[in-house]
């Protein structure tokens, strides 16, 4: 099997990318580990940045978000019993972002790939990349785990393979240098069957830490809590998860939280890594496979999507006018967006959650740089434009 460019992963960046490198006339096939099922199954990220809306429906795939997706002008944060309204539109010049899961947009990119003759193969085992730093890189792997060994030979390896993949693995540790922070909490998700209770998102650091309430639709919720990343889900009742959320949410004017069954629930641990550089001889990567935030920013996809934004215009100047200097400089161009989404993730996960390592100094100044935002435009502004989504240089 021959492509222009391999690609490892089905996820946001590797679908993405193939719907890019199609507009642009270049050929890529796809393979990816999981079944179809379970990709389009897994329950992630919600919140999509304004121009990630765009470019959705510049590639033609937007017509179901445009409908089921839930547009927000702002959001809420919440401290100390008072919730304060952040005017996301007013303060960047109208822009607002969708809450649309990812999950629906990958249903929505692998269907429209297929629909354009694309390859994608699921389920693959034993991915293993090889010639990255020879003119003739190629992907080995199998169909099914006793199936035999093919090779897909292509010009160019895209690394879009999530934290776990062997993408980031291939650059040899010597020319790599990998940054990382762990958190000492972790995040609980639940999905609810229960009506909206408030009209935004809401970020709350309150009584004991950090809860968010998001939304699916309009009869099912998305809402975490801060928790322990070793607890056993187990010791989290429903009515144990009710009680956190309440007393993180609350705010003793009326207002209530709407219960309901709870049909899914996990622990993430949190996390910040990044990996430089993002490229070694003709293997780039992009996504998860370079870079990881903690959810606070709602971040990590839009992150993955400007990667391959970049990849797939360098990848047009190469094969149209034969000009390299974009691939050459991938990785010192997504760096520079990479580490405002780590500074803006790390701030939003500082600020919003309770941790019992911090002096009693360090956890005033976050409360500090909440009523910052409450008080000080120009620092409302600055929240809001990293909300949305930064400008691209
Ligand atoms: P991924 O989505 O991880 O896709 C990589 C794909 O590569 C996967 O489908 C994987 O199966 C495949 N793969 C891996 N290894 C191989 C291999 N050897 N061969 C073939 N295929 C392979 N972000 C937010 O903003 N908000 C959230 O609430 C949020 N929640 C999250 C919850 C969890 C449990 C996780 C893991 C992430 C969450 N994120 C969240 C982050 C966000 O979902 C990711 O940033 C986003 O999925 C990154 O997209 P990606 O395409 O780079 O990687
Ligand atoms: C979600 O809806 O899953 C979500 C929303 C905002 C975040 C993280 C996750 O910051």
């Amino acid at each position: 099997m021959r492509t222009q460019v391999g690609i490892i992963g089905a996820g946001p960046a590797g679908l993405f990318l193939a719907h890019l490198l199609h507009r642009a006339g270049i050929g890529s096939v796809i393979l990816e580990s999981r079944s179809r099922e379970d990709v389009e199954g897994t329950v992630r990220a919600g919140v999509l940045e304004h121009w990630v809306v765009g470019l959705m429906n510049e590639l033609g795939l937007g017509e179901r978000m445009m409908r089921e997706g839930h547009f927000h002008t702002g959001i809420s944060l919440q401290w100390n019993g008072e919730r304060h309204h952040v005017d996301i539109q007013e303060l960047t010049d109208g822009k607002r972002v969708a809450v649309y899961p990812q999950h629906e947009v990958l249903k929505d990119l692998i269907a429209g790939r297929l629909a354009d003759g694309g390859t994608i193969i699921f389920g693959v085992s034993g991915t293993t990349i090889r010639g990255v730093d020879t003119d003739a890189p190629a992907i080995d792997f199998r169909r099914a785990p006793d199936g035999a060994v093919e090779t897909l030979a292509c010009d160019y390896v895209v690394g879009a393979d999530g934290f776990h993949g062997p993408g980031r693995q291939t650059i040899p540790s010597a020319h790599r240098t990998e940054y990382q922070k762990i958190y000492p909490f972790g995040w609980l998700g639940i999905l609810t069957h229960a009506p909206l209770s408030w009209h935004e998102l809401i970020y709350a650091n309150q009584h004991d830490g950090f809860a968010l309430m998001s939304t699916r639709t309009p009869d099912v919720q998305r809402m975490y809590i801060q928790c322990d990343p070793a607890d056993d889900i187990a010791a989290w009742s429903d009515a144990r998860i009710w009680d956190a959320l309440h007393a993180r949410l609350d705010i003793g004017d009326g207002w209530t939280l709407h219960e309901g069954p709870i049909f899914q629930k996990g622990i993430i641990p949190l996390r910040s890594f990044v990996c430089e550089p993002m490229q070694y001889g003709r293997l780039f990567i992009a996504g998860d496979a370079a870079h990881i935030v903690p959810p606070t920013g709602a971040k990590g996809l839009n992150l993955a999507v400007a990667d391959v934004l970049v990849l797939s215009r360098a990848l047009e100047a190469r094969y149209k006018r034969n000009i390299r200097d974009g691939l050459d400089r991938y990785s010192a161009n997504c760096l520079r967006r990479v580490w405002k989404a780590e500074r803006f993730s790390w701030y939003m996960t500082t600020m919003l959650h309770r941790n019992d390592t911090e002096t009693g100094f360090e956890q005033r100044i976050h409360f500090a740089d909440l009523d910052l935002v409450r008080t000080s435009p120009t620092a409302a502004r600055l929240l809001a434009e990293n909300y949305v989504g930064l400008p691209f240089d």
